[in-house]
């Protein structure tokens, strides 16, 4: 009998399968032979929110959640946040090298040079009420940009793709910031060629009459970890969302407008939002017992930016992110919730609710206080969280395009509903 397989008994018939491992995975297929008699349909698993079903085999991102392990392509995201920066890091993620001085010039170049987006999109956006939320306008707004593309659906076409993926990962930072300026009704800021690509962003977000927008270096470079930080976490919902959509082979606009909208709730790219509210309303060092012991009492409150589906360590974000927001600090000043976040972490980290759940900080714990101190309002946190994921969503839609294993993405149910019966017209009811 080879080694490398599961052998399952089945008590209901009495028959013995041989089930093969691979890279210690089966396959949920191979249980369909599991057959109670010849009209069943066969054995499926039951695994919702998909707590243990590899739903792909994918070669650019590694996580060890148990040792805190976080890397792109084999790098580990330490040393890219330390010595890339966020366009040779998408690079990276995109065609799983690190490039060559000329190719990265030209990716920079191209990503740079397609930054503006149709002046149409002005009158979407003028569409919306002033106070929308520019996470809802950034779903639109991207689906909406789509349409400007109609090659763009010939998903298989190497070079239309390429070129889409050109276009989308630059004008992110043009459909966020137009987001927030029409918020703010502020006249729109346009596209700096000169500028780095975090550098053109903030020149868009806020400049205002000044001739040439310069940005502090400091938090050129905080926002630049960040977007590294945040380019790609695997598996994770917003590109399930990305690969279940792209599935259906639409066009790469709509399904990053899908993996937006994942990005959005709560418990995904929301939540360094969730985090300041949280702060905000803890209020001072003093509150912080009570608020823990809320939390601890079960009625549904959560720390927010603690906790991880994957990690039950340190996210190694959090750490690296944690150290941006002290340089930031020192630029725009202290964050007055910062001592309430320090003082909740340490409590957090050594009672015993926390420590038995391994519940351990993650990104989105201090990022929140770095975006807050760089003068971004609150709605915007989850538009930064999707501006570099955008090139994390666009690498395993790519990957899941040429993955030959791949087919469109169609759960099984088990039915629980009522066996059939008959229409019972209305004066019957
Ligand atoms: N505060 C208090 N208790 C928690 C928390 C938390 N933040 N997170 C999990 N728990 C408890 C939970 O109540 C449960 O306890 P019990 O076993 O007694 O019922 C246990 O820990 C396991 O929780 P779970 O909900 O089964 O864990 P999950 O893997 O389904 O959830 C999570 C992961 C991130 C949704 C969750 O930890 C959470 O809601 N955290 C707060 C929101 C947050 O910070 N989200 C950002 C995630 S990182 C950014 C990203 O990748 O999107």
């Amino acid at each position: 009998m080879a080694s490398n397989t599961l052998s399952v008994t089945d008590n209901r018939t009495g028959k013995k399968y041989e089930i093969p491992i691979n890279e210690g995975t089966i396959k949920a297929i191979d249980l369909r032979q599991i057959k109670n008699d010849a009209n069943d349909f066969g054995l499926m698993t039951y695994d919702p929110a998909f707590m243990n079903t590899a739903a792909c085999r994918s070669a650019i991102t590694f996580i060890d959640g148990d040792k805190g392990i976080l890397e792109y392509r084999g790098y580990p995201i330490e040393q890219l946040a330390e010595q890339s920066n966020y366009l040779e890091t998408a690079f990276l993620l995109l065609n799983g090298e690190l490039p060559s001085k000329e190719q990265l010039a030209q990716w920079t170049y191209d990503v740079t040079y397609h930054t503006f987006i149709n002046e149409n999109l002005k009158s979407l956006l003028d569409a919306f009420r002033y106070n929308a939320h520019p996470m809802g306008k950034l779903i639109a707004t991207v689906a909406a940009l789509g349409t400007f593309y109609p090659e763009a659906k010939n998903i298989f076409d190497v070079e239309t793709r390429q070129k889409q993926i050109v276009r989308i990962v630059a004008k992110m930072i043009t459909i966020a910031a137009f987001g927030y300026r029409h918020m703010m009704g502020q006249p729109y800021s346009y596209p700096d060629n000169d500028l780095s690509y975090s550098a053109n962003f903030l020149n868009m977000m806020f400049k205002t009459t000044e001739v040439k927008y310069q940005a502090h270096p400091a938090l050129e470079h905080a926002l630049d970890v960040l977007f590294i930080l945040h380019a790609d976490h695997e598996q994770n919902c917003s590109t399930s969302a990305m690969r279940s959509v792209g599935s259906s082979h639409v066009d790469p606009y709509s399904a990053v407008a899908a993996a937006a909208a994942a990005l959005y709730g709560p418990l995904h790219g929301g939540a360094n939002e969730e985090v300041i509210r949280m702060l905000t309303e803890i209020g001072s060092v003093k509150n912080i017992p009570a608020f823990i012991s809320r939390v601890k009492s079960g009625e549904g409150v959560r720390l927010m930016g603690f906790g991880h589906r994957v990690y039950k360590n340190y996210d190694p974000r959090a750490k690296i992110i944690k150290n941006v927001a002290y340089e930031v600090f020192e630029v725009t000043g202290k964050s007055p919730l910062l001592d309430i976040a320090l003082e909740l972490e340490r409590i957090a980290l050594e009672d015993e609710y926390f420590v038995k759940r391994k519940l351990y900080p993650n990104v989105d714990f201090y990022s929140g206080l770095i975006y807050q101190a760089m003068k971004f309002p609150m709605d915007m946190f989850p538009v930064l969280f999707a501006i570099p994921r955008v090139s994390g969503w666009l690498a395993q839609w790519q990957e899941m395009l040429q993955d030959a294993d791949q087919k469109i993405a169609r759960p099984r149910q088990i039915f629980v509903g009522p066996e059939r019966r008959d229409y019972a017209p209305i004066g019957k009811r």
